[in-house]
């Protein structure tokens, strides 16, 4: 067998192994290293037959039984640097081009995968020989994650994101789901996190035991920044049920965009009636309150702005139907302060306060307030008695059609004047009340 004869060891560079290409030839023959020959992807200079630049012989004799005639022309990566030294120049690089190990993933010669590696396009066999593979095992798995394209994020060598990313992470996952992208730009309210944050604040990019990759179960995930909502939810008598049941959060909000405020799919009331406006939710039913709004004359004035979270919590309260104060479930209940907190925080505060006012409510005769007559004399009627929490056909959000008392609907016959009115209810005999000259009652 003919000997080699290597030039100089400093022969670095493209240009200088298309001289050597004779000598390689002759190494790579199918008696000699076939091996190599017959490796589907060579790596250029060994194509190119180019031994040279990282064997340097040092013994004349070649083969030597049981002995060796050349060695590596350096160490590690020093081997590849003065090819390719443009690698490893960035803020952040992976430790094993840091440490020069560019053998560990790459085989020199070559190798019958692309980019001398040993695997194809499932890159996760060559990371996991390194890096732990239990995370990359969870239940629910990202698509990209599961099937080892793990450069489709991760740069192998450098990058100057942290994590070796081929962007920040939110330019890395909307550059796939451009769509998402399209849809967040057309958006009227943008989760602020989902604006500002990476992605990686819900998601964990390679797979978790959460569907969707969620770094947390619902509505946990939610609670661990919204920390109000979450003491709310689990300390108050009633939570909302819909916040506690499937769905959670997502009943109502979008976690990521959405049309209206609040993160909601439609305006405010159109989500509460999107449920509430039915005849079979719950068990006794709750009223149909798109039914108890349709055609009305009268609008409560909140309901007429479409603020239903106004007067009841969204997700929960220690009051009667979610309300944000005190009112009482009972028809007839014995007056005391505060009981009425979910009323008079936007109504006239003295209204029960004084049995003779000129100005803290309408509903008097002469000066006697028949507000405190009502409702905080003896039985002590409750509001429902007489008006309508959301809408009414009649004036003063009372019902024309009449109160529920147990089976029987009271009528209440209302009417108003100029300077008071007069009621023929179920409850009594017809009386007037006239604010400027007050009705003598027998
Ligand atoms: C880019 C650098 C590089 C080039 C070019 C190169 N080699 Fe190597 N070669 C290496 C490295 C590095 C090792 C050590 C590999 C290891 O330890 O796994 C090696 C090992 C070897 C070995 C011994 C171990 C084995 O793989 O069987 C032989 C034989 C060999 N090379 C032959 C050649 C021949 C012949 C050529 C030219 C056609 C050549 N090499 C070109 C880097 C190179
Ligand atoms: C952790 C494994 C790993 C290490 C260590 C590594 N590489 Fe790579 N390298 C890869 C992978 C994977 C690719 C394929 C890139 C792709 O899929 O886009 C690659 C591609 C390449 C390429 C071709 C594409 C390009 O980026 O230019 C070169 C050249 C290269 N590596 C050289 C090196 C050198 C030199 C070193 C040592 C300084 C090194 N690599 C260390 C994994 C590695
Ligand atoms: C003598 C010069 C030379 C040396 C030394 C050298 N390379 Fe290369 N390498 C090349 C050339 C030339 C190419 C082809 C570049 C191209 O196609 O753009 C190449 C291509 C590659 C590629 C890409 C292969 C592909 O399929 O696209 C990788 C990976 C690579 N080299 C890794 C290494 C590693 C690792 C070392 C050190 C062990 C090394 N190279 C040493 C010249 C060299
Ligand atoms: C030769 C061993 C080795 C291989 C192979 C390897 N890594 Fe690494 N990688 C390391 C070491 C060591 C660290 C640094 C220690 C750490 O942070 O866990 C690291 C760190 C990382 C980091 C974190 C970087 C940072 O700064 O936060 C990422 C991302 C990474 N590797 C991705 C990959 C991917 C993707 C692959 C497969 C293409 C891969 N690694 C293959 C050894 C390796
Ligand atoms: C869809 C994009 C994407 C894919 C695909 C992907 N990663 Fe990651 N990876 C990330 C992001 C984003 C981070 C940074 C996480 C953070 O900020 O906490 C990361 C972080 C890492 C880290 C650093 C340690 C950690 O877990 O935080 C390693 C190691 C890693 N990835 C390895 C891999 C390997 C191995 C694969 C292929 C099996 C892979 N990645 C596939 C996006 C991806
Ligand atoms: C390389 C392209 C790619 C990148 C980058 C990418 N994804 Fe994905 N992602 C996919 C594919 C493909 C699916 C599966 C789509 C399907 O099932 O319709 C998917 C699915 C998802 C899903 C589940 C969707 C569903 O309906 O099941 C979530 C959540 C997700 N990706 C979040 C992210 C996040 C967060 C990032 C950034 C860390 C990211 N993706 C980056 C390609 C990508
Ligand atoms: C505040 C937490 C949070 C952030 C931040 C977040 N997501 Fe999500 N993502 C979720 C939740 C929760 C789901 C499950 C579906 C749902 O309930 O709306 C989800 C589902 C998805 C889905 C599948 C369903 C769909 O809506 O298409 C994709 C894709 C997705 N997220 C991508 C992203 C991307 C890309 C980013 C970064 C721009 C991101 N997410 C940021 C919480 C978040
Ligand atoms: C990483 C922290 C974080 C997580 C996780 C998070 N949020 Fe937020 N969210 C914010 C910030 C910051 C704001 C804006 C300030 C505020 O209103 O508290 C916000 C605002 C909101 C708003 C009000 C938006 C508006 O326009 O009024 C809603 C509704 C909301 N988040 C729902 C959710 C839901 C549902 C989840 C779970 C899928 C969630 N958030 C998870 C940080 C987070
Ligand atoms: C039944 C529907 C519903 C459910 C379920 C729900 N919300 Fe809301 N949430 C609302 C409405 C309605 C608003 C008021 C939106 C607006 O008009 O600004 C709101 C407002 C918010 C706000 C804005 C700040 C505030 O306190 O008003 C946050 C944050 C929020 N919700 C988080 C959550 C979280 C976290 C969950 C799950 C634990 C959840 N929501 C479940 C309906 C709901
Ligand atoms: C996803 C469906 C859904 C949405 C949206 C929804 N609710 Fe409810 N709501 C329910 C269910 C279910 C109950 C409990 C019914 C039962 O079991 O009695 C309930 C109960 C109530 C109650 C009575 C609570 C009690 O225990 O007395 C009020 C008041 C209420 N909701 C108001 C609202 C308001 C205001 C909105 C809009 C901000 C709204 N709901 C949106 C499903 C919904
Ligand atoms: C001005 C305050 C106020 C506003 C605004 C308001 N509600 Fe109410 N709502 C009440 C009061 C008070 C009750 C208790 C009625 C009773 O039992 O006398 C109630 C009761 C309910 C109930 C329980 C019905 C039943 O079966 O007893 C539901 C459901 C409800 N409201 C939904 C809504 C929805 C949906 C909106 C928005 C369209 C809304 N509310 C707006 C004050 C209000
Ligand atoms: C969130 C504030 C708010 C709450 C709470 C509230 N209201 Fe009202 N109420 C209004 C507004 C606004 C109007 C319209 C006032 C106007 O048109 O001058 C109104 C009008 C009325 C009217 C008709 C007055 C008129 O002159 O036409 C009555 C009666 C009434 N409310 C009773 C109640 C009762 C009973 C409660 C408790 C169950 C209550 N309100 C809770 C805001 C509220
Ligand atoms: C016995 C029937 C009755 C009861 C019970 C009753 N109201 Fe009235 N309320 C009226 C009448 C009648 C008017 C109209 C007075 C007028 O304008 O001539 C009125 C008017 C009002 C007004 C408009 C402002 C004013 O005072 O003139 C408010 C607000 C109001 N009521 C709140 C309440 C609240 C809150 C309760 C429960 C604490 C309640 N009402 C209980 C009959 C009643």
């Amino acid at each position: 067998m003919k000997m080699l004869s290597f030039v100089s060891t400093a022969l670095a560079g493209l240009a200088l192994f298309c001289c050597n290409q004779a000598l390689g030839a002759s190494c790579v023959t199918t008696e000699c290293h076939p091996g190599i020959s017959a490796l589907k992807y060579p790596h250029a200079p060994v194509k190119e037959g180019d031994c040279a630049p990282c064997h340097t012989q040092t013994v004349k004799e070649h083969p030597v039984k049981g002995g060796k005639s050349f060695q590596l022309a350096a160490k590690g990566g020093d081997l590849c640097k003065d090819c390719h030294d443009g690698i490893g120049k960035k803020k952040v690089v992976h430790a094993p081009v840091q440490e020069a190990e560019c053998t560990g993933c790459h085989k020199p010669h070559g190798s019958n995968e692309s980019f001398l590696l040993e695997v194809g396009e499932d890159r996760s066999q060559l990371c996991f020989s390194c890096h732990e593979s239990a995370p990359f095992k969870a239940k629910f798995m990202h698509g990209p994650a599961a099937v080892g394209s793990c450069n489709a994020c991760h740069d192998p060598h450098e990058s100057a994101e942290k994590a070796l990313l081929k962007g920040t992470v939110r330019e890395v996952c909307l550059k796939c789901h451009a769509d998402f992208d399209q849809a967040m730009k057309g958006a009227a309210v943008v989760h602020p996190p989902v604006r500002d944050d990476p992605c990686t604040a819900c998601h964990d990019p390679h797979g978790s035991p959460v569907v969707m990759f969620l770094k947390n179960k619902m509505p946990d995930l939610c609670i661990g920044c919204h920390k109000g909502i979450g003491k709310t939810v689990a300390n108050v008598k009633v939570p909302h049920k819909p916040v506690v049941s499937d769905g959670g959060c997502s009943n109502c909000h979008s976690a990521h965009y959405a049309k209206a405020k609040g993160l909601l799919a439609s305006d405010q009331m159109g989500v509460c009636l999107g449920c509430h406006g039915r005849d079979d939710l719950g068990t006794p039913p709750l009223k149909n309150i798109s039914k108890q709004l349709e055609g009305k004359k009268m609008l409560h004035g909140p309901i007429q702005k479409g603020d239903c979270k106004a007067c009841h919590d969204p997700h929960g309260s220690d009051y009667f139907r979610l309300l944000r104060g005190s009112y009482p479930a009972p028809l007839y209940v014995p007056y005391k302060d505060g009981l009425y907190d979910a009323c008079l925080k936007c109504h006239e505060k003295n209204l029960l306060r004084f049995a003779e006012t000129t100005i803290y409510t309408k509903f008097r005769n002469g000066n006697r307030n028949l507000h405190y007559v009502h409702v905080v004399n003896r039985k002590g009627r409750t509001c429902r008695i007489c008006h309508e929490p959301h809408a009414s056909n009649g004036d003063k959000l009372i019902s024309k059609e009449g109160t529920q008392f147990g089976d029987w609907k009271i009528p209440i016959g209302f009417a108003t004047t100029e300077t008071g009115g007069s009621c023929a209810p179920g409850c009594h005999r017809k009386f007037k009340y006239d604010r400027v000259k007050a009705e003598v009652y027998q």
